[in-house]
């Protein structure tokens, strides 16, 4: 079956793709061979006087190429020749000499977009799902259909290389405001509005376009404003990517060749561009990211399956603080789940209440939501000081202090005021599910669901199963979880679970060598150039370092010395400097901005002597105590696969993905040379850099994280 329907309508050939099978449309060598047809018969047919390009599904255009067929690729010259046959084709829709309209109801990315750009005239719709973008740098890649050519001459250059640099989606509403699309209409019209634009286009009618302003003219159509603009760009580019990931350079560099050199050498640039970096290691690695994330959103969590997870529309959430505040925004703006606090205190309750409310308006104000829906989901958000409404509770969520006895005693209170079929789930950091499931009768309707903080930015979700947990009971989590856009995994119920668990003789490394004299500025560089996000320091900063101290504590408990919090952190929360939240931390903060590394930190560890590290020997200490301790938690059973863990690693503590995460980075780095630098570390620093025993298992028998 063809993945193109046509119809023709007074002379407009409806074109309507709908691949078989799929739920999304992505463009393929099938898709391709018949659009090419197509194009033969507008070319060769004069009663044809134009065409639309739309999409059958409900709700998706076209979502880009297609990545199994550009994973199959195996080298530059096959690479090189996927590309030139997309340029063929968006070149031949662009020099037809009658109009193509596209018609864009639902995602309209990557090669999806340059086939609209290389339209006519793009109408989108109003349809929430309707996103336009060229996320091609996300997996390592350049757009090369077109994308680095027609964009800037579209929109400008510094409104596209916002678009390619980031590879966001963007609304359709701010993409009619760009430039991105000439008009946007409701779905019930989109077709309509199509064919008259395409028999107007036929008839002469020329657009009118969005005329850039005289400084924008000034600067984008000058040598020197461009030669301004792109040194900004890359001078943004390096600072965000510290060089590790060579798409976003390589497409600035595609936009200029073709602003200098003209269109059709842009093009070749972007090919040659585009299988270069098809072939390289940070594109393989972020390839592998996004089949891995695809993979995990279909995974129900549970062993063998045919789980069916239970319907959740009420929501108890246990604590109006931080995290419950969070949790319940996103319960009720992403999963409209009905929710209502419980807290001991009406001042809280009030505060918990007024955050949920802020969070809808800033999805009213960003035009997320509309007046009608924020009004709707206000309403959905209750609390009060007693149990009332707990009765009807679908799942509760407990966030209360990170303390075992309150925690069991709000435990054993919600077992007398929950009905049959609710879970229970505690935002515990650390504290062993099973400790608290056991004041229940129903531990198999007690888990663990570890929200990452600030709760509606960070994308993980980890759920925490114990030995007497239910997989029912599991399956209605992770789903759940899915419904308020997280990425979730499932961990079993250690101390620490997977993320806190690796992160944690990471962050008590850094407290060591800050002990050791070593400056913060220097620890937080060399982080940042491995490739997280921000340093150590600044992490423990904006977690707090009273809850860095305590967790450490019970790390400790759990598996010894090498998880001991260091003694700065014990000397700074002593003093009341408890990072971001009190001002003062590891580093000073003003009006809830940073300012400086407050340097009397050092005054508390002047007494432990200065040690002589060089940058490598900081680097491999911070970076080996993680991966060590992941290749251990692995090994103990504690994450269902290598998949989760790296994704849990990348989206729950920022780990470097174009490394693959830290299982797949230690595949890459080979057993052998792991233990070997890690024999060096234990040499020199002590018995916590002792290789985890599954590497010498790996080394022994030629194994891997990862058999592929
Ligand atoms: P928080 O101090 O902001 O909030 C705790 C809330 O619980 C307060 O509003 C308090 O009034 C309320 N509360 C205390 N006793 C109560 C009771 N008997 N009944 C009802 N409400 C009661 O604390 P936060 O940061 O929100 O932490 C809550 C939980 O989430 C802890 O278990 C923590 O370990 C965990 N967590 C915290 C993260 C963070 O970054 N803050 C990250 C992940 C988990």
């Amino acid at each position: 079956m063809g993945a193109i329907r046509t119809e023709n309508r007074s002379g407009v050939l409806i074109i309507s793709v709908d691949l078989p099978g799929e739920g999304v449309n992505k463009i393929n060598e099938a898709v391709r061979l018949e659009l090419e047809e197509l194009m033969s018969e507008l070319e060769t047919n004069p009663q044809m006087l134009g065409a639309v390009l739309i999409s059958s599904k409900p709700d998706n255009f076209i979502a880009g190429a297609d990545i199994e067929e550009f994973v199959a690729l195996k080298d530059c010259a096959q690479a090189e020749k996927l590309v030139r046959a997309g340029q063929a084709l968006i070149n031949r829709i662009e020099d037809l000499g009658k109009p193509v309209v596209a018609a864009i109801n639902g995602a309209c990315l990557g090669g999806g977009y340059e086939a609209a750009l290389g339209c006519t005239y793009r109408i989108a719709t109003t349809h929430p799902k309707t996103v336009l973008g060229l996320p091609e740098v996300q997996l390592g890649i350049i757009p090369a259909a077109g994308g680095c050519q027609r964009l800037p001459r579209l929109i400008g250059l510094r409104a596209a290389l916002d678009i390619i640099l980031t590879g966001k989606s963007v609304p359709a509403r701010q993409a009619h405001r760009l430039g991105m699309v000439d008009e946007i209409v409701h779905p019930a019209i989109l077709l309509d509005v199509a064919v008259d634009a395409a028999q107007r286009l036929h008839g002469g009618w020329k657009p009118k376009r969005r005329r850039a302003s005289l400084t924008g003219i000034v600067l984008e159509k000058s040598w020197l404003g461009r030669s301004i603009m792109l040194r900004i760009a890359r001078r943004q580019v390096r600072k965000k990517t510290h060089g590790h990931y060579p798409g976003p350079f390589a497409a600035i560099e595609a936009v200029e060749c073709g602003l200098t050199r003209g269109i059709k050498e842009g093009l070749a640039f972007e090919a040659d561009r585009f299988s270069q970096l098809a072939m390289g290691d940070v594109c393989r690695k972020l390839v592998q990211i996004f089949f891995a994330t695809r993979a995990l959103k279909k995974d129900d969590g549970v062993e063998g399956g045919e789980v069916t997870p239970r319907p959740v529309a009420k929501v108890g959430v246990v604590g109006a603080g931080f995290m419950g505040a969070g949790i319940a925004s996103v319960a009720v703006s992403r999963a409209r789940a009905d929710v209502r606090f419980q807290e001991s205190d009406w001042n809280r309750l009030g505060a918990g209440l007024a955050t949920v409310r802020d969070s809808l308006k800033r999805r009213l104000k960003q035009r997320r939501i509309t007046k009608y829906e924020y009004r709707e989901l206000v309403s959905l958000v209750s609390g009060g000081v007693d149990w009332s409404g707990f009765r009807s509770m679908d799942l509760v969520i407990e966030a209360v202090y990170e303390d075992l006895g309150l925690k069991r005693d709000i435990f054993s209170q919600l077992e007398g005021v929950v009905g049959e079929r609710c879970i229970l789930a505690s935002n515990t950091s650390t504290i062993p599910i099973a400790t608290i499931a056991d004041v229940t009768q129903r531990p198999d309707r007690v888990l663990g669901m570890h929200f990452f903080s600030p709760v509606e930015r960070m994308p993980l979700l980890e759920v925490i199963v114990a030995e007497a947990t239910a997989p029912w009971a599991t399956a209605t989590a992770v789903a759940f979880g899915k419904r308020l856009g997280k990425t979730v995994i499932v961990a079993r119920d250690h101390p620490g679970f997977w993320v806190n668990r690796i992160l944690s003789p990471y962050l008590v490394e850094a407290g060591r060598l800050i002990e050791e004299g070593i400056e913060i500025e220097a620890l937080e560089r060399s982080m940042v150039e491995f490739g997280f996000p921000v340093g150590p320091i600044t992490l423990l900063d904006e977690v707090g370092l009273d809850v860095a101290f305590k967790a450490s504590s019970v790390m400790q408990d759990a598996y010894g010395e090498r998880m001991g919090p260091p003694r700065v952190l014990k000397h700074l929360v002593e003093s009341g400097r408890l990072g971001r939240k009190t001002g003062q931390g590891f580093y000073r903060y003003k009006n809830g901005k940073r300012t400086s590394v407050d340097s009397s930190v050092y005054d508390h560890v002047a007494m432990y002597g200065r040690g002589s590290n060089s940058e490598a020997d900081i680097e491999h200490r911070l970076v080996y105590s993680l991966l060590n301790e992941a290749a251990r938690t692995y090994d103990e059973g504690v994450i269902r696969s290598p998949r989760d863990g790296d994704l849990g690693a990348i989206f729950g503590l920022g780990f470097p993905p174009f490394r693959g995460g830290p299982l797949r980075y230690l595949d890459s780095l080979g057993p052998s040379e792991a233990i070997s630098v890690l024999d060096r570390l234990q040499e020199h620093y002590g018995e916590r850099f002792t290789p985890a025993p599954i590497l010498a298992e790996f080394a022994n028998k030629a194994k891997r994280f990862y058999p592929d």
